[in-house]
């Protein structure tokens, strides 16, 4: 019999909304990177985000069932991107009941699509469950572990628990082969974490987590003696987490919401690499062609430059989508989190020796690759080309010479606030570029440099006010 040919990411994606539409999920289109009518927040960071109203209770016009594959953008994460698992734009499989169905319903069909439609192998699955917090009087969430070990046991699988409660606790004694892992906050969710973190007005609860774990990864001791599911050493990659959303922080404490709610939330990406049995998400099909691509323009390969060629590929992909969705590189917003990333990526392309502009010339390995579900990117192709060579251009002319100027900055003494507003000035370094850059050189930087920088800028919006409201040109 032939071999079949393993998942794609695309694949993953349709089979996930087909799967959910199968069941009675309306499908709907991704909200777009900017969120629209919220200005708390820059970009759409987690798949119910769009939805939050109607996480709230109002009643969605799709109806109760939802389902869809949002695109995200996670600034926050992009001097983590590097490592095998982070990227800054992801896309998150979600699908929504709002009062349809709880956990007996969501817990089962999940499991189904993740073995018999993404084919993941089943004793590779581990989960975490939430381990209760009297003292808000939320109980432990045994029947989602009910509901598992149900699972696990049929597919002849191992099903013990154990009782970790922290990430701490659990790398000092390690989750002992257990199946399912009972946590406190780390299986609480919400837009800020942990329970003590949850943004007031915002829904959140119980979630129940899973992960793949991958056993020809050796485990890295430096993130603790032994391996569990929320370990970061290296072996388990969490791939999708289950909120059962029936919570609303209040001033007051934590209030029931009025319906049973759940939301999935899976990583398209995580879910794919572990499709292809690889724990490195750059391998799958939305990442490997611009890392392909970034071998054959910097004359290297990705064994030999893993972190550089995986933060290029990541930044240009985001950036790609941000301008898709309308952003422009600037200095303020949207905009300014677009500039970082592109020229994050320059400066890291500079550093492998590519010389000439190349962000333009990843643009159409992005369309191609996003091209069935989204035919918009071909569609804006060339004003996204446009807009990623003109900022491409506008720092090159800087980007060797405020290199040259760090350095010589710091030859004179201590890096302070004041160098780092030079080079953001006159040479266009976003002060994180600039700082990162001092750390990675282990140059000598002041304690207070990021105080005495913001002063700088404060100091010099306030002398272009002041031009502005006397008419000086
Ligand atoms: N399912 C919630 C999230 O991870 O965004």
């Amino acid at each position: 019999m032939a071999a079949t040919a393993p998942l794609t990411t695309s694949d993953i994606r349709r089979l996930f909304l087909e799967y959910q539409a199968g069941s009675g999920h309306a499908v709907l289109e991704r909200a777009e990177l900017v969120p629209r009518n919220d200005p708390t927040t820059l970009f759409t960071g987690s798949g119910m985000q769009p939805l939050l109203p109607y996480l709230l209770g109002a009643d969605h016009p799709s109806g109760d069932r939802l389902a869809d594959s949002q695109t995200c953008l996670r600034s926050q994460d992009m001097e983590e991107v590097g490592d095998n698992r982070h990227t800054t734009f992801f896309e998150m499989l979600g699908n929504w009941s709002l009062g349809a169905y709880f956990k007996e319903e969501q817990i089962p069909a999940l499991w189904h699509f993740l073995t018999h439609v993404a084919g993941l192998d089943p004793e590779r699955i581990f989960v975490s469950v939430f381990d209760g917090d009297p003292d808000r009087d939320i109980p432990r969430d045994d029947d989602s572990a009910d509901i598992w070990e149900r699972l696990f046991l049929a597919a002849g699988v191992s099903a013990d628990r154990v009782d970790l409660r922290t990430e701490e606790h659990g790398n000092a004694v390690g989750n002992q082969g257990a199946r399912i892992a009972f946590y406190g906050d780390k299986n609480w969710w919400s837009r800020g974490g942990s329970p003590d973190a949850t943004p007031i007005g915002d829904p959140c609860g119980p979630d129940t987590e899973v992960f793949y774990f991958f056993p020809d990864v050796k485990h890295d001791t430096a993130y603790g003696a032994f391996t569990h599911q929320n370990s970061d050493g290296g072996q388990f990659l969490e791939i999708g987490n289950s909120v059962f959303m029936e919570y609303q922080r209040k001033q007051e404490g934590f209030i029931k919401l009025p319906r049973h709610q759940v939301d999935f939330g899976g990583g398209l990406e995580r879910i794919a690499a572990a499709a292809i049995d690889s724990p490195d998400v750059f391998r799958t099909s939305l990442l490997w062609p611009l890392v392909a691509r970034l071998e054959e323009l910097a004359g290297t390969s990705y064994e030999a430059h893993q972190t550089e060629l995986r933060i290029i590929a990541d930044h240009a992909r985001g950036a790609i989508f941000l301008a898709n969705d309308g952003v422009r590189p600037s200095n303020k917003q949207q905009g300014y989190v677009m500039r970082r990333l592109l020229r994050r990526a320059m400066r890291f392309a500079h550093g492998l020796g590519v010389e000439k502009n190349f962000l333009g010339t990843l643009v159409p390995v992005v369309v191609s690759m996003y091209g069935d579900a989204y035919p918009e990117l071909a569609a804006r192709q060339q004003e996204i080309e446009t807009s990623l060579s003109k900022e491409e251009r506008s720092f090159r002319r800087t980007l060797a010479k405020g290199l040259r100027e760090l350095r010589r900055f710091s030859a004179e003494g201590q890096l302070g606030g004041q160098a780092f507003f030079t080079l953001s000035d006159t040479y266009g370094f976003p002060v994180e570029l600039s700082h990162e850059e001092a750390v990675s050189q282990a140059l000598d930087v002041s304690p207070a440099w990021r105080d005495e920088f913001d002063l700088l800028m404060a100091q010099q919006r306030e002398r272009s006010q002041k031009t502005a409201t006397l008419g000086v040109k």
